[in-house]
């Protein structure tokens, strides 16, 4: 396998400890410069609010279970959608369907007008769509960082095992491979644990990293599902924070998450599921007084619904 630097190479500490040094204006500065190191190559807010995804009449079946019943709606460039509902609404299957884990049964998914259809995973990673884990899933055994080069890789090979097996790249092209996920891994904030196996970073570490692995693809979608489970309000707080930079930054987001507060103070729309069928979509204004969401969410706690 071949490892940035080499299998036990330490991580160029200069960067990290230079950040750390920074006051917190220096910080925000740099991290700027960061985001353009990011994805250079990346085509930002050109045409900004045309549709950037389309789900057509999805449907997705399992057995006799309808999870997705002709679900229709679309993604803007450069909005964070929300895209909300009781457990076992399909949100998940949705992303599924989305990123070809899932074949619909009926239905379409469009993006930038041309179907997905029969599109494998790391296909629809190169299209452009990149997404997270409800449940984490990183390279237990590898760095942050590497799990991050490889997320990048994904987008120009085959496959995550191709990326793995691949021959060793020019020094140059891996130099820039592992510049370009340590400014990511700054960008989410976790650089300070760059050298960390990722089974044994923290929890929100973790989350994060998920979040970077995603990004080093240059997605033009980015979508997260539930990206901010078993945070605490603070930490929710600062992961909203992120996801509004991310945005900023000309990636479009569609969040999947539970928290209504949360939802509708980050997101521009939110389209509601319940039972695998579409009950409402609006800006947040909208759907807080919708009443079939409201119905949808009784006897969730008064404090989840404000
Ligand atoms: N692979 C599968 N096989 C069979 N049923 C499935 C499968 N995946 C999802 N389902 C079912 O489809 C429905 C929608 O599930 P999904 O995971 O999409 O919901 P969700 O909105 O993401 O819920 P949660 O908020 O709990 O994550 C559920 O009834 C679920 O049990
Ligand atoms: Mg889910």
């Amino acid at each position: 396998m071949t490892q940035p630097g080499g299998a036990d190479a330490p991580i160029e500490g200069g960067l990290v400890a230079e950040v750390e040094q920074m006051s917190a204006e220096e910080r925000a500065e740099h991290f700027a410069e960061v985001a353009e190191v990011v994805a250079p190559d990346r085509e930002i807010s050109v045409d900004m609010g045309q549709t950037l995804l389309e789900l057509d009449e999805l449907t997705v079946q399992f057995g006799g279970l309808v999870a997705l019943d002709h679900v229709s709606f679309s993604i803007k460039r450069g909005e964070i959608l929300g895209l909300i509902g009781p457990n076992g609404a399909g949100k998940t299957t949705c992303f599924n369907a989305m990123t070809g884990v899932y074949r619909p049964t009926s239905g379409r998914v469009l993006l930038e007008d041309k179907p997905l259809g029969k599109a494998a995973r790391h296909k629809i990673t190169q299209l452009g769509i990149a997404r997270t884990f409800q449940n984490i899933r990183l390279f237990a055994e590898m760095t942050a960082l590497e799990n991050v080069v490889v997320g990048a890789d994904a987008r120009h090979s085959t496959s995550v095992v191709g990326a793995l097996l691949r021959l060793p790249k020019h020094h140059k092209e891996e130099k820039e491979a592992v510049d370009r996920a340590m400014a990511l891994l700054e960008f989410v904030g976790i650089a300070d644990r760059a050298a960390e196996k990722a089974k044994n970073l923290p929890y929100g570490y973790q989350r994060r990293l998920e979040i970077a692995r995603a990004l080093a693809t240059e997605p033009k979608l980015l979508c997260l599902d539930e990206p901010a489970a078993g945070f605490n309000p603070a930490e929710k707080e600062e992961l909203m924070g992120l996801i509004r930079t991310i945005r900023d930054d000309g990636y479009t987001v569609l969040l999947i998450e539970h928290d209504m507060k949360l939802v509708m103070g980050v997101t521009d729309r939110i389209v509601v599921l319940e039972f695998g069928k579409k009950i409402a979509e609006g800006v947040p204004a909208e759907i807080r007084e919708n009443p079939a969401v409201i119905a949808a969410y009784l006897g969730v706690p008064d404090d989840d619904v404000a």
